[in-house]
């Protein structure tokens, strides 16, 4: 029976509904649809389709789930070779990159000061081509070695952001356009956890994720794979006249429907160039692809042809690589640091390696069990990676690099730094150093706790002065930091008069302090700030503090039985006792409250968790964070699902952002006192 005039005009709305949305979608970045109704369409087009096979179109939006498999890549010649770019590491391979081209140019008779160019992000995934015919997505092609490549139409066709059929009326005979497939991160990082979750092997990174995507000969397979695509050039052309610029080549792409990167920019000169690097490499953490550096290329066409090719290469391009994110280098050594509470941490000394920009020569290795599972030993090769601010990491070990003389990390029966035994428990991870404070790193790391900020708030005593403090044995307990005398002070290396008599005030008036500060400050395991702050508010004082009894501590919000344990731990140890009474004898003191009582507590608080932010004009933060533990509530740092209110001062930022997306209940500064 042969298919109605309506049923075709139907198909053919569709068709192009499906189309348009499909383009503000991926080329645009601009939907105009919910994907509710984009599903809803292209289910109604697939249904018509399907029961009228005679109006079957390859070009249809329905045709992106994946044909049948092919049995094998069938190679493609390039009648435009693919070129590859020459390189520029520094600053000056940039400006040589001009001046090299302004020379060339003068000599062929084109006398210019300075060149135009068209900088882009260069992508790190695969180049491929795409060739249209009237319109139409004919065959596309991975790079190959630039002469001959592979035909992956069948696999293109499965990405949504390839038009299988160009925009517009005017389109050239034959176009083939060039660019980079990839695969955005957030659908690699996506993939991998589910990859890793049906116990498969993860991708080592994007790029090997795409290569492995397009090279399928299911489609179907590809078509699960997020894959994405920008063009950035021209092949082969028939039946159009190009124009004079790359930026308007990169302009009639976009209006064709292809997909441009919109961080395309006209540069003036080498000077032009480094500036729009700087930019881009500020901004690489945040942008949603990897890539691995700039591409400049003489923005006039017809310099481009001008210049022309050295071997493979264009004289008219050169891609500015960013430093390495990733590189190779020796384990030479492992050494164990101690922390705070005695936690051995391993650390890899490598042979210094240049990576992500800095000079890498250390990485924690962060514990037994990471080693264990990575497998890393002394004398391997390792992969080491450093992306943007993160802390360096070995991310693998280059077994067939591995000689015969590699030998394991071993944890260390005693304690690198003062000999005491140390002690792996079964239902930790952690080993740890059984020393206490008389292991001068746990000491030294507990001096600067409690100088820092958030216990007694001595300014000027970090981590250096810690140590050195320690080192010259000036302070061989904390309560000697009050005792310290400005002669002793000044023979430190460094320490002038003006500022050992600052260190001198500031640790005088850090006698005067609160309650919740002091108990952070002692570094009780498991006690942070809020735990602090809740058990200050609950006993009001010390000496309740130290006599209560493991129930009476498990009374307060917060606190376990695991919790509970390590404070009576540290009470019941003399030593500790000692040290409070000492620090009181020398005039630490807070105001005592009243204990909480379940009087004191309060409906609308109690049980519900609290975050604090702007300016407070009529309490401190502490106060309020005090008045709301004695009711029964829990202040955080960070607005989440899970906070009920939001005490907002002035100038509050992004935390009451965050909050009204969330749609958190906001107090202000006298509701809260209100409602406290
Ligand atoms: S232009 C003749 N632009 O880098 C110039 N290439 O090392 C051809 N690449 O194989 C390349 N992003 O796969 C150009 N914005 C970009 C690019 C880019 C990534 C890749 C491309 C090429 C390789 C050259």
């Amino acid at each position: 029976m042969a298919t109605s005039a309506k049923i075709k005009n139907k198909v053919r709305v569709l068709r192009k509904a499906l189309a348009d949305a499909n383009y503000r979608y991926h080329v645009l970045d601009d939907p105009d649809i919910p994907d509710a109704e984009y599903d809803r369409l292209f289910h109604e087009l697939l249904a018509l389709e399907q029961a009228h096979p005679d109006l079957s179109d390859a070009s249809s939006p329905t045709q992106r789930v994946g044909a049948q498999p092919v049995s094998r890549f069938t190679q493609i010649q390039h009648r435009v070779p693919l070129l590859s770019l020459g390189n520029a590491f520094t600053e000056q391979d940039v400006l040589d990159f001009e001046k090299r081209i302004i020379e060339r140019l003068q000599k062929a008779g084109v006398s210019i000061d300075s060149v135009e160019f068209a900088a882009e992000p260069k992508l790190d995934g695969l180049a491929v081509s795409l060739m249209y015919r009237d319109g139409e997505l004919i065959q596309a092609a991975t790079r190959g070695d630039g002469q001959v490549g592979e035909d992956i139409t069948h696999n293109i066709r499965t990405l949504r952001s390839v038009p299988l059929q160009l925009r517009g009326t005017k389109t050239p005979d034959l176009l083939e356009v060039r660019g980079e497939v990839y695969m955005p991160l957030a659908g690699f990082h996506e993939m991998n956890r589910r990859v890793t979750e049906q116990g498969g092997n993860a991708f080592k990174n994007p790029r090997n994720a795409a290569a492995g995507s397009l090279r399928q000969l299911d489609p179907r397979e590809t078509a699960k794979r997020p894959l994405m695509i920008y063009l950035y050039g021209l092949g082969e052309v028939v039946g159009w006249n190009v124009p004079q610029t790359h930026t308007e080549v990169l302009a009639a792409m976009h209006k064709w429907g292809l997909r441009i990167n919109p961080e395309n920019a006209v540069v003036k000169g080498a000077r032009g160039c480094l500036d729009y690097y700087e930019r881009i490499a500020e901004r690489r953490p945040s942008l949603p692809y990897e890539i691995d550096g700039i591409v400049y290329k003489v923005n006039d066409l017809a310099l481009q042809q001008t210049l022309g090719f050295i071997s493979r290469a264009p004289r008219w391009a050169i891609a500015h690589k960013f430093p390495a994110q990733e590189e190779l280098t020796t384990v030479l050594d492992a050494e164990f640091q101690v922390g705070r509470t005695g936690a051995l941490t391993p650390v890899a000394r490598l042979q210094p390696v240049f990576v992500g920009g800095v000079t890498v020569s250390n990485v924690t290795l962060h514990n037994m069990d990471e080693i264990a599972r990575k497998d890393i030993r002394i004398g391997d090769t390792v992969v080491v990676r450093r992306a943007g601010d993160v802390i360096p990491e070995v991310v693998s070990v280059v077994k067939s690099k591995r000689g015969a003389n590699v030998r394991k990390i071993r944890l260390p029966a005693r304690c690198p730094i003062c000999d005491s035994v140390v002690a792996h428990s079964e239902t930790e991870s952690v080993a740890r150093c059984t020393g206490g404070l008389t292991c001068p790193a746990q000491f030294k790391q507990s001096l600067w706790h409690f100088a820092s900020r958030r216990a007694l708030d001595i300014e000027g005593l970090g981590d250096k002065l810690a140590d050195a403090l320690v080192d010259q044995k000036l302070v061989n307990s904390v309560d000697e930091l009050y005792t310290l005398r400005l002669e002793s002070l000044i023979e430190l290396e460094r320490m002038g008069k003006k500022s050992a008599e600052n260190l001198l005030r500031n640790i005088a008036d850090s006698k005067e302090t609160t309650l919740a500060r002091f108990i952070y400050a002692l570094g009780i395991r498991e006690v942070g700030e809020s735990t602090a702050a809740a058990l200050a508010a609950h006993f009001g004082d010390i000496e309740p503090l130290i006599n209560a009894e493991a129930e009476q501590l498990e009374e307060v919000a917060d606190v376990g039985p695991i919790v509970a344990g390590r404070i009576r731990e540290f009470f019941d140890n003399p030593a500790n006792i000692k040290l409070i009474r000492s620090l009181q004898s020398l005039g630490l003191h807070w105001p005592v409250s009243k204990a909480a009582d379940p009087e004191n507590e309060n409906a609308e608080v109690k049980g519900k968790t609290f975050v604090l932010t702007g300016s407070l004009s009529q309490l401190t933060r502490d106060d309020a964070r005090a008045l709301i533990v004695a009711a029964g509530g829990k202040v955080t740092g960070s607005v989440s699902k899970k906070t009920d209110y939001l005490v907002a001062g002035e100038k509050a930022g992004s935390k009451l952002t965050k909050a009204e997306a969330l749609g958190t209940k906001i107090l202000s500064e006298t509701e809260f006192l209100g409602l406290i």
